[in-house]
């Protein structure tokens, strides 16, 4: 996807339409985020401390086992519900799929030889690998916004909101308990005040009992006090 100054322009747009079910955004924003402060991580490490360096790789390998489960969700649940409908549809994002897939076991393979070399090499392979993990997500950035466009409108051209939101309850609830807790503090912290009210709040009328405390509890950390004293007005918690 190349960059194009027109759809910048084109935000003043934004508000014409109806907003529609977007089953990318809020799953995006989580990518965005671990995907950058993974790499920031990675910038920063010191490369002489032993503890700080292990914890990079290990940091960016948990990184990629999520963008591989991230692949693989919308590959399973999403791309079929296009095809159904519009054959073709998803043949650009499939093929770049397969890309991230390579990229992922190579920057994973890299990661390891980074936590096994010589000290005295170590800070030449930890920017290497920090070089290499910003291409990887400027194409993700890049490739989001393909699916949060192209994507998007066939899934709208084709299904309600209603439906569109059965895709993604289907989806989610094939995801382990461990992965969505990683989805929980990526995505949570991420989201606008009023989405991540709206998120919880249906969270604590429809999950199992325990997840929305799990949540709360997982998101804290990584709100400011104004954040979550918003939160807590909106779902009327006690702070
Ligand atoms: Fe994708």
């Amino acid at each position: 996807m190349q960059f194009n100054p027109q759809e910048i322009t084109a935000l003043a747009q934004a508000d014409a339409a109806a907003p529609r079910m977007d089953i990318y955004a809020f799953i995006h924003k989580a990518l965005r985020a671990y995907m950058f402060d993974t790499l920031l991580g990675l910038g920063r490490v010191d490369a002489e401390d032993d503890l700080e360096l292990s914890q990079a790789g290990a940091r960016v390998l948990q990184l990629l086992s999520f963008c591989r489960s991230h692949l693989h969700h919308e590959n399973t649940f999403v791309h079929p519900a296009m095809e159904r409908h519009a054959p073709g549809s998803t043949a650009a994002v499939e093929q770049e799929h397969d890309g991230h897939g390579q990229a992922i076991a190579a920057l994973a393979d890299a990661a390891q030889q980074l936590m096994q070399c010589p000290r005295e090499r170590r800070a030449r392979v930890a920017h290497a690998l920090y070089q290499q993990l910003a291409l990887f997500v400027a194409h993700n950035f890049e490739h989001m916004q393909l699916e949060e466009t192209a994507h998007n409108a066939v899934l709208w051209a084709h299904y309600s909101d209603a439906e569109l939101a059965a895709i993604e309850g289907a989806l989610i609830a094939s995801i382990p308990a461990d992965e969505m807790l990683v989805t929980l503090r990526w995505m949570l912290p991420s989201m606008t005040p009023s989405e991540r009210a709206m998120v919880l709040g249906d969270m604590r009328r429809n999950a199992p009992p325990g997840i929305f405390d799990t949540a709360l509890s997982v998101m804290r950390p990584h709100l400011s006090n104004g954040e979550w004293g918003k939160l807590a007005r909106a779902l009327e918690l006690a702070r």
